[in-house]
């Protein structure tokens, strides 16, 4: 299956998922297990939120991974700040990466966007180098659009 079809087929799931359900924890919930056992080659998926200056899990699947990231660092922190998606292709040449689960090479970050204010970010990580590519930017970010159409009450 091509990938455009596959985030075709995630989105509609995502839909029909969090349709009628306003909590956001259940929503984001469904989502990272939605995307982690729906694509291909990841070893984590879940969301970061903003709380102050600081970026701070929520519901995920993987390892157990940091807690808080100050606004600005790793991957997450420049995609929250830029507040646009950040393809890592190899984690160990980006400077400030944090590494939570040492299996990962690769890395894909979009920003939660609530008009122009950045409510968390949606990070999908890889075992495999170069895992990442045009087509996963495009998708996820579609998926992230899905969700905050439904949460534009988010505090
Ligand atoms: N690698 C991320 C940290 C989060 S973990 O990958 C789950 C980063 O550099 O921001």
């Amino acid at each position: 299956m091509s990938k455009p079809v596959l985030y075709d087929e995630l989105a509609q799931q995502l839909a029909a998922l969090i349709a009628g359900e306003p909590d956001r924890i259940a929503n984001t919930a469904n989502m990272a297990a939605l995307i982690y056992h729906g694509l291909p080659e990841l070893n984590w998926t879940g969301f970061y939120f903003t709380q102050h200056d600081q970026l701070v899990l929520g519901p995920f699947q993987g390892k157990p991974a940091c807690v808080r990231i100050p606004w600005g660092q790793g991957v997450c922190g420049a995609a929250a700040v830029r507040g646009k998606p950040v393809v890592v292709p190899d984690v160990h040449d980006f400077p400030g990466h944090i590494a939570c689960d040492e299996a990962s090479a690769s890395e894909l970050v979009v920003p939660l966007l609530l008009g122009a204010r950045v409510v968390g970010v949606l990070d999908l990580d890889s075992p495999v180098r170069g895992r990442f590519d045009e087509e996963d930017r495009i998708g996820c970010e579609r998926l992230t659009e899905i969700l905050l159409a439904h949460h534009q009450d988010w505090p």
